[in-house]
């Protein structure tokens, strides 16, 4: 069975949107394996964002995922990574599609780093390495 790591930001966690992320995720069909609130370190998220080191949006984006809680799940299901990404919609919330959960519920913010709601993995190596960086005891 396919697992993706999800995270709800914190600007999706400020705004009272975890239940509604959840709820699509489970809607659709998708088990939830793992589930936890915590408060990221840098550490933590160089290891997670590691593709993106030397990006200009590299350093406001640790920032902005340091600037409050986020909540970390393990979502379980057949081809649940592209699954997920479709749920979530396109990086950038203007122009992701309505019925999405960046389209719906996201915006620009005119911040350095895009805010989006939520992070899912990209591929299967992207999962495997995330979740264990999230989830260390699984
Ligand atoms: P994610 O990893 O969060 O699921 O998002 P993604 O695959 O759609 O986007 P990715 O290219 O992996 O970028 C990771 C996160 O960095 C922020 N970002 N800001 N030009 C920018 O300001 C910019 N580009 C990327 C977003 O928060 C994006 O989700
Ligand atoms: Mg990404």
């Amino acid at each position: 069975m396919e697992r993706t790591l999800i995270l709800v930001k914190p600007d999706g966690v400020k705004r009272n949107l975890v239940g509604e992320v959840l709820s699509r995720v489970e809607a659709k069909g998708y088990t939830i394996a793992a589930l936890k609130m915590m408060q990221a370190d840098r550490a933590l998220l160089v290891r997670h964002y590691a593709e993106h080191e030397g990006k200009p949006f590299f350093e406001p984006l640790v920032e902005f995922m340091m600037s409050g809680p986020i909540v970390a799940l393990v979502a379980e299901g057949n081809r649940v990574i592209e699954g997920f990404r479709k749920l979530a919609g396109t990086t950038d919330p203007t122009t992701a599609e309505p019925g999405t959960i960046r389209g719906d519920l996201a915006r620009d913010q005119g911040t350095k780093v895009v805010q989006n709601i939520v992070h899912g993995s990209d591929s299967v190596e992207s999962a495997t390495r995330e979740i264990s960086i999230f989830f260390p005891e699984l």
